[in-house]
């Protein structure tokens, strides 16, 4: 039995609205995303190597960018120590309440900025690392981030950024046409929707130096958690709305994926893009 959805919809997506979630109207449901993203095996694996990647050491000073509820600062936090200091920064008050009321027993609790990544209100070479995950999509020049963390960090300080590239997002099955409608109107909402992409550029151009970018890709053949994943009937819905695709051209499309979803069939991929660089000495 195929379920018909009516692809009305009100909400602003996930697409555009992490850039301001504190103006969305329903700032929580942005809060409890995060906490079903950090609940997935692929995405506490790249959290693991992007630590890694930032070469902390107990007493270090970490900026996390863009902390959203605050989970990879805590986690941080535990691995500077008492000694160390973890400051996280966002421009949402909502996702910064969440992240100060987060336990956080047993380890130095981190300090939490509401400030934008395009403007750090920091001094030069303040920090010996900086990471950002999945946050430069959301603004609208990820180069400027990158060069923000880059003025922050102290000379060989490591900068490590995560970010998809939504025009690698792939979906099936689905009428090809109205697929590469409703995917190229997703990367479109979304204000850097290749900002995967653009990272070794902007690495470059701020003079890091050993800048490597890798590829991680996110497959999802569960209909259901794609859905909530990548905030497919939201999308749908606002595509409708703004004369991409017709209502019936949206019920044709997503009747196809429950079929192929029963049928165990059901796919859909994702690249993200893990850039490490190195501020020169
Ligand atoms: C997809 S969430 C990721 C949160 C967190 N990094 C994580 O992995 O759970 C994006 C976060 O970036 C924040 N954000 C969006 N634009 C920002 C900006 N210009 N400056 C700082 N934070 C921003 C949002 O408020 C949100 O908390």
């Amino acid at each position: 039995m195929i379920e018909k959805k009516s692809f009305v919809n009100t909400m602003d997506s996930f697409a555009s609205g992490f850039a301001a979630v504190d103006g969305t109207g329903d700032a929580c449901s942005f809060v409890t995303y995060l906490d079903l993203i950090h609940s997935m095996p692929f995405f506490q694996e790249c959290k693991r190597q992007s630590y890694r990647k930032l070469g902390i050491r107990p007493g270090a000073s970490v900026l996390e960018i863009g902390c959203g509820n605050g989970v990879d600062a805590i986690i941080l936090a535990g691995m500077t120590g008492p000694e160390g200091r973890v400051t996280g920064i966002d421009v949402s008050s909502t996702m910064l309440a969440s992240a100060r009321t987060r336990d956080c027993t047993g380890i130095p609790s981190p300090h939490y900025v509401l400030c934008d990544a395009s403007y750090l209100a920091f001094s030069d070479d303040m920090f010996d690392a900086a990471r950002a995950d999945r946050v430069l999509q959301h603004t609208t020049d990820p180069a400027t981030v990158v060069r923000e963390m880059a003025r922050v960090t102290r000379p060989t300080g490591k900068i490590v950024v995560f970010e998809p590239d939504w025009e690698t997002f792939a979906l099936w099955p689905g009428e090809r046409e109205v697929t590469r409608r409703i995917l190229n109107f997703w990367c479109d909402r979304i204000p850097s929707g290749w900002a995967g992409r653009s990272l070794y550029g902007a690495f470059r151009t701020a003079g890091l130096s050993e800048v490597s970018a890798e590829p991680m890709n996110l497959v999802i053949t569960n209909l259901p958690l794609a859905r909530k994943i990548f905030d497919l009937e939201t999308t749908v819905s606002l595509a409708v709305g703004a004369g991409i695709v017709s209502s019936r051209e949206t019920e044709t499309w997503s009747d196809a994926q429950v079929l192929a979803d029963e049928a165990g069939q059901f796919f859909s991929s994702l690249t993200f893009y893990m850039v490490t660089g190195t501020k020169r000495g």
